[in-house]
């Protein structure tokens, strides 16, 4: 379903290992060069390993799934995979702050599920809406939360609690846990895993929403005594 897009001096019957390898290799040097440029808006060198995608997709229900949301996809090592496993009705929503990024994933996949937007993770509400789509059944993100700019950490964690179905899930990695602080105010429950096997070791956090009975009475005035 998902393919690269054909290139325009592409031979029939040319070498599919070595159009991938040069495919990965020419995400492996936009990533790097955009880490130079932007080290707190990547958070790491080197795209996520397959062990760790494998991890996170592991949490998925492919067969109860139609729609994915994916935050920060950088040049779509996970976006692939996730394209790869989806129903054919099931849709894709990537966010991304950064622009060669968006024009890399909208240059080199073709695939009629994906949807790859231009804006920032914390806007999920609206970028949905307007296109739509509905609740999402799952949100990953690896977008560094450690070193997001004051009140975005917040935003996007309340934002995707608000987007998810009540059975959702929000996937997270990261390499510090600092990203607990916007995500225990928020969500029901937390478990925590690892993958040592990536650049560097994640973290991760598996968030479930918090129920209505869970609701703190922030907003219910208090019974007169
Ligand atoms: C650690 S990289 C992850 C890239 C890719 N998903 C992977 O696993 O290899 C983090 C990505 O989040 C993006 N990002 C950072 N802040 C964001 C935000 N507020 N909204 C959407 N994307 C964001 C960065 O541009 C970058 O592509």
């Amino acid at each position: 379903m998902a393919c690269l897009k054909a290139s325009p001096g592409r031979r029939k019957g040319e070498n599919y290992v070595s159009e991938q390898i040069s495919s990965r290799r020419a995400q492996m040097i936009l990533f790097a060069k955009n880490f130079v440029k932007h080290p707190l808006m990547l958070g790491s060198l080197i795209p996520s390993s397959r062990f760790l995608i494998r991890k996170l997709l592991g949490r998925i229900d492919w067969a109860n799934t139609d729609l994915i949301v994916e935050y920060g996809p950088g040049v779509g090592t996970i976006t692939v995979e996730l394209l790869k496993h989806m129903r054919p009705e099931a849709k894709l929503v990537v966010i991304e702050t950064n622009r060669d990024f968006v024009d890399f994933l909208q240059e080199t996949v073709s695939d009629p599920r994906l949807h790859v937007v231009h804006g920032s993770a914390a806007d999920v509400e609206r970028l949905l809406a307007e296109r739509e789509l509905g609740q999402a059944d799952y949100v990953i993100s690896g977008i560094p939360f450690s070193t997001l700019p004051a009140g975005v950490g917040e935003a996007v964690a309340q934002a995707t609690h608000d987007v998810l179905k009540p059975q959702g899930r929000f996937l997270v990695y990261q390499f510090s846990p600092a990203v607990l602080q916007y995500l225990e105010p928020v969500f029901g429950h937390i478990e925590r895993g690892g993958e040592m096997r990536n650049v560097p070791p994640a973290r991760l956090f598996f968030c479930a929403p918090r129920m209505e009975a869970e609701t703190p009475d922030v907003n219910v005035p208090k019974a007169a005594s």
